[in-house]
């Protein structure tokens, strides 16, 4: 139940992509490069002033800017401004018809920067713009409009123009995207078209485009691209496409695109990036084709390319190889190879252990999302090894149970190491030691229950930025309270990530769920529990004594009763054997408690001792009454003679064990001579307890037998004994 509640956060924290990491950034590069062609003017505003009604009151402006929003039917022309705008967003009003009078109320202005969204567009006259003479940015988005509409519409475009977007336009039929007859001598260098179906882009019929730097056709139904020279273009996405292979962009080693330093593909169906349809592009810098679905990368796909810094190719797969030298670059530093369903295992259909080789500007590699649950040390050594000068690792949510000693050993420029969602069990102590530039850490989201003092140095923690180690299922007890109290109170708790709120305790019961904050473990409580612990085996050591002293008080109970009776009875017995004298109630007293000789003690032995030689004998058995023990005394006292009939079950009964101390007893006190002592068995080792064995070093015990010449012998010897009427212990 627990797990289930785990994972369900898991899920819900970390939604499949944490790893954008850096990513951002390229794409930052790009926007800051557009904005140099006069986007930034839009962006900046002055922040001072305050936004006031103008254009008829269904606008809105401050500084340059006018916006124009959502009056509907209401708003049907392009109103006239009591200030100088340069910029104006025309959105969600009504403009069906463009011709060369809608702009006749902003002619005045130099307007930079115009927005038509949502406007309902549907005619556009040629020449229509013609009157915007200092128009920088277009952007046509959410219009409804015929491609021979939009065409002359385009037709018109200013020469100062530079940024040109059309998105989410709906045309009557598929676009050619011919621009050729219409954008004549157009000093357009940022073409952006999204949503717009165009099956085929045929670079030819837009030559005369001669300043185009940046193409993006996103989102378009791309099936089909055919590449003309342009020796302008920096730049080309054709993200979200339908292309099954990537553009012939080389021809006899040639490029059409010489200068193209950036290139996305992403979300198409490319299915392989051979090395020669690479080679010639001498410039490219940025390479991305994620979401597609590569499964190879075959050996020096990239080694001809002696500018590229950045790969990226991720989401692709399934079952994604990496032949050996791969990734041979004297120039790649970036490289994200993430969720490509690669399992870091030798072997033709996976990864050779070599793949990294010849890469070693490496710095920045991630290979999140992939499985490394059966990559051996080996491979890890192969891998890291050659790349020396890693400085950002990802290796999340890989499967990975261990963590690769290779790295300390390897990478020891390395500033940045992501291990979070992996099934990390442990931190081997020191293992950080080595790793002298590491800034950031996230072990976030493994399986480590404990923290050691040792595993993190205080060094290291001082040179440490951040360590993410939220969401594992600590252990909090006793051995984690030195992690919590040192949470608690050092300043350098600020670089554990999302601390306290996600540093949770995974166990024991009572702390499951609780934050390693809440939890009340102090020093005072493990003291305790030290005592406690104490405690516990000081009363095991007593507990085992007491059982040790029973059962030592069980297996001589009966000597010890006797001990305890006599101390009581000593007086009586001695008042008793004084006034008695010599004068015995009973000739004999007979012991005997093994039920399997009854029949030769009452059939035989008995009748023989009583009738036959007429003596008086007290058989407790057959002539006791009341209690026991009192019995055995007074009568055993009352006996010139104690026969013991001694076997296996004999020594097992109590009382007869009693019988026979006080027998001894008798013996060794009033130093008499009165057992006679019959053995009917040999008795089992065990059988022959102390005062057994003393009484059996005392006497010539008579052995029984069933033989005759047995029992004549054991007649001859207990009548010989009985009638020794001379006691006295010589
Ligand atoms: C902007 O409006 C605020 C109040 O909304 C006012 O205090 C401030 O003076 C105004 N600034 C200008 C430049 O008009
Ligand atoms: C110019 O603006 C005025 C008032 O704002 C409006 O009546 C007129 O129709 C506009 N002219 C055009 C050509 O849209
Ligand atoms: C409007 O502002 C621009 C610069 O922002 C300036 O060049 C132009 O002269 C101004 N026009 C008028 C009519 O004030
Ligand atoms: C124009 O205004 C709309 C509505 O406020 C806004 O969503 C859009 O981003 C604006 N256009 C530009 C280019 O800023
Ligand atoms: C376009 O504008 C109309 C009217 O202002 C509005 O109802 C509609 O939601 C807008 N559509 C989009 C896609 O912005
Ligand atoms: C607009 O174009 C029409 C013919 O195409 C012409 O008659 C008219 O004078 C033009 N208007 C302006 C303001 O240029
Ligand atoms: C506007 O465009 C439509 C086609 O989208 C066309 O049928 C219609 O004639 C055009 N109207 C004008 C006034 O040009
Ligand atoms: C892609 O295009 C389709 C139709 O052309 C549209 O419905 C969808 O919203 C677009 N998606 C994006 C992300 O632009
Ligand atoms: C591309 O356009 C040029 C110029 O219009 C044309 O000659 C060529 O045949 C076109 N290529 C394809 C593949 O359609
Ligand atoms: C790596 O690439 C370079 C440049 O293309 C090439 O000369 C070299 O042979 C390649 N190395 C291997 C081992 O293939």
């Amino acid at each position: 139940m627990a797990t289930l509640k785990w994972m369900f956060l898991l899920l819900v924290l970390y939604p499949t992509d944490i790893i954008a990491l850096n990513y951002d950034k390229e794409i930052d590069i790009n926007l800051k490069e557009k904005s140099e062609d006069g986007l930034g003017d839009f962006i900046e505003s002055p922040k001072k002033q305050n936004w006031t009604r103008c254009g008829d009151n269904m606008c809105q402006c401050k500084g340059y800017q006018a916006l124009c929003l959502n009056n509907g039917h209401q708003l049907t022309y392009i109103p006239r401004f009591e200030q100088n705008i340069t910029q104006l967003n025309f959105t969600g009003n009504y403009l069906p018809f463009i011709d060369n009078e809608t702009f006749t109320n902003v002619t005045e202005f130099q307007l930079k920067i115009l927005v038509l969204r949502n406007s309902s567009i549907q005619n556009c006259t040629r020449n229509a713009f013609n009157v915007l003479k200092f128009l920088r940015f277009l952007l046509i988005r959410y219009n409804t409009i015929s491609s021979n509409e939009l065409m002359d519409c385009l037709s018109g475009i200013t020469k100062y123009l530079n940024h040109i977007f059309l998105e989410f336009i709906h045309l009557d039929k598929p676009w050619d995207l011919d621009l050729d007859n219409s954008m004549t001598d157009s000093k357009i260098s940022n073409l952006h078209l999204q949503s717009i179906e165009i099956p085929h882009y045929n670079q030819s019929k837009l030559s005369t485009l001669k300043h185009l730097k940046n193409i993006e056709i996103f989102n378009s139904s791309l099936r089909m691209v055919t590449c003309d020279f342009s020796s302008t273009l920096k730049s080309l996405h054709l993200n979200s496409n339908q292309l099954f292979e990537l553009p012939t962009f080389c021809v006899n080693d040639k490029a059409y695109f010489p200068h193209l330093n950036y290139l996305r593909l992403d979300h198409n169906n490319i299915q392989s990036i051979k090395p020669e349809l690479l080679a010639c592009m001498k410039f490219l810098k940025q390479f991305y084709i994620d979401n597609n679905r590569i499964i190879l990368i075959e050996s020096n796909t990239f080694s001809n390319l002696p500018k590229l810094l950045l790969v990226s190719i991720s989401y692709n797969g399934p079952d994604m190889a990496l032949q050996e030298f791969a990734f041979n670059s004297s120039s790649l530093k970036k490289l994200y190879l993430y969720d490509d369903d690669i399992y870091f295992v030798n072997g033709q259909k996976h990864v050779n252990e070599d793949a990294f080789k010849y890469c070693t500007q490496l710095e920045v590699l991630i290979v999140s999302s992939n499985h490394f649950r059966f990559t051996t040390s080996q491979m890890f050594e192969g891998i890291f090894s050659t790349l020396r000068n890693l400085r950002i690792l990802s290796l999340a949510h890989g499967e990975l149970k261990v963590l690769p000693s290779s790295i300390p050993k390897y990478l020891e420029k390395l500033e940045k190491l992501l291990l979070g969602r992996n099934n990390i069990i442990n931190i081997k102590e020191g293992y950080f030691n080595n790793l002298k530039s590491l800034k950031n850490i996230e072990i976030n989201s493994n399986k480590i229950t404990t923290v050691k003092p040792n595993t993190f140095s205080l060094q290291f923690l001082k040179q440490v930025k951040g360590i993410d180690l939220s969401n594992n299922p600590f252990s909090c007890s006793c051995e984690l309270l030195w992690f919590i109290n040192f949470l608690k109170t050092s300043p350098i708790r600020k670089r554990f990530i999302r601390f306290p709120k996600e540093y949770i305790c995974g166990s024991p019961t009572v702390y499951d769920g609780k934050q390693l904050l809440q939890v009340r473990l102090s020093e005072h409580t493990c003291a305790i529990t030290y005592q406690a612990r104490l405690i516990i085996i000081s009363v095991s050591a007593g507990i085992f004594l007491l059982v040790l002293t029973i059962s030592v008080v069980y297996r001589y109970r009966w000597y010890l009763r006797y001990i305890l009776y006599m101390a009581r009875f000593q007086h009586v017995r001695y008042q008793r054997l004084l006034n008695g004298g010599e004068n015995y109630n009973h000739d004999v007293y007979l012991s005997s408690c093994d039920a399997d000789f009854d029949d030769v003690i009452y059939n035989d032995l008995v009748p023989r001792l009583e009738e036959d030689m007429g003596l008086r004998l007290y058989i407790p058995q057959r002539d006791g009454q009341g209690n026991m023990i009192d019995q055995i005394i007074s009568n055993m006292d009352a006996s010139r003679k104690v026969m013991l009939f001694i076997s296996d079950k004999y020594v097992e009964d109590g009382y007869c064990e009693f019988e026979a101390s006080f027998a001894y007893n008798k013996y060794i006190n009033e130093k008499r001579d009165l057992m006679i002592v019959v053995v009917f068995n040999e008795l089992g080792i065990l059988n022959v307890t102390k005062t057994i064995h003393k009484i059996l070093a005392v006497d010539n015990y008579i052995k029984w037998g069933w033989d005759e010449e047995s029992v004549e012998l054991f007649w001859l010897k207990i009548t010989t004994a009985i009638n020794n009427m001379d006691d006295l212990i010589p």
